[in-house]
């Protein structure tokens, strides 16, 4: 789904930039670009932000999912 319309990013993509360190809106701007026209994904952008670091701000990778599979 796109959240920033201005410069057609996804929540995917946003979320790829928060998990690789993004911790602010300027920085997932810098990143990818999202937040950096109107601004009215800023609202969704900090849900996001908030969402990922109530999870813990990394999801696991691949491998660590794996391997607690395997347990
Ligand atoms: S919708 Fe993101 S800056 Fe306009």
């Amino acid at each position: 789904m796109i959240v920033c319309l201005c410069e057609g990013v996804s929540d995917r993509r946003v979320r790829e930039t928060i998990n690789t360190g993004a911790k602010d809106i300027k920085c997932i701007g810098d990143e990818c670009g999202a937040g950096t026209g109107c601004g009215m994904c800023r609202p969704q952008l900090r849900r996001m932000l908030k969402e990922a670091a109530n999870n813990g701000h990394h999801r696991p990778t691949s491998t660590q999912r794996a391997d607690k599979s395997a347990r």
